[in-house]
């Protein structure tokens, strides 16, 4: 549980950036966020896995080493104070694995109150706060890290760039992410839809966006399986 020193930080509704409010109402971006937030998102929450080990013995399976030892691989220089920030965490297992490194100061956003309430019941009063990415509930610079796992690959390609500018925005000094990786941004087919899910280069996205980062840091992973492959990255904010 985070220590007081931790707490969320404040949220600020009035920070708003160009177009970070905009209405969803009839957008594609609209369709994902209530799969999200409906059955959808409900039956991926329970398959999800619900804990730090089952979590690595499903990297294991797949990639042949754990969340873990990636983990540990980029983040293991950082002081343990630093204060992160998940988009997207689900049931928190992502951010309950940075507790179990040291990280005191995790927090979370999403968008599916059923994952929050699961994400409690699981791991206990987690920072967890109800919201989108396309506008979160911070004021500029207060994260050290905010950080996706799985979730770009799941903003419509209409509005990845306010997601990016919004990751950007609240840290003041790293990005860190886990995607699924291609050269060429393309919808993939995922659950019978292909309106849901697109691969691409998102190092590439942001260091092309914002001038003022740099790459620290990246690794491609190939599944085992087949030859798709997730890459981590984690970018920095030039000193
Ligand atoms: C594939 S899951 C990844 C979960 C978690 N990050 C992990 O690695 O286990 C995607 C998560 O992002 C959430 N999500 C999707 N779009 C979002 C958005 N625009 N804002 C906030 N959360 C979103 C979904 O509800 C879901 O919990």
């Amino acid at each position: 549980m985070p220590n007081s020193e931790c707490q969320m930080p404040d949220e600020d509704r009035s920070v708003r950036r160009k177009g970070g409010g905009a209405p969803l109402a009839t957008s594609s971006q609209q369709l994902a966020t209530d799969y999200w937030r409906g059955e959808f998102g409900r039956e991926y929450t329970d398959r999800n896995p619900q804990s730090v080990e089952a979590m690595d013995a499903l990297y294991l399976n797949q990639f042949g080493l754990t969340r873990t030892d990636l983990n540990r691989e980029f983040l293991g220089d950082l002081d343990p104070a630093s204060r992160i920030l998940e988009l997207g965490a689900n049931v928190g297992v992502q951010l309950q694995a940075l507790r179990t490194m040291g990280f005191g100061c995790v927090y979370g956003v999403e968008l599916q109150d059923y994952a929050i309430r699961r994400a409690h019941e699981q791991f206990g009063p987690l920072a967890l706060a109800e919201a989108t990415g396309l506008d979160l509930p911070f004021a500029d610079a207060v994260f050290d890290v905010v950080f996706t796992s799985g979730v770009l690959i799941h903003i419509h390609p209409d509005r990845i760039g306010e997601v990016l500018a919004e990751i950007h925005r609240t840290t003041r000094r790293y990005i860190w992410g886990w995607e699924y990786y291609a050269d060429n941004y393309a919808p993939v087919s995922y659950r019978g839809r292909r309106d849901l899910l697109w691969k691409g280069n998102f190092t590439r996205m942001y260091l092309e966006r914002f001038s003022d980062l740099e790459l620290v840091k990246q690794k491609r992973v190939k599944y085992l399986a087949n030859e798709n492959v997730d890459v981590m990255f984690l970018l920095g904010k030039k000193a």
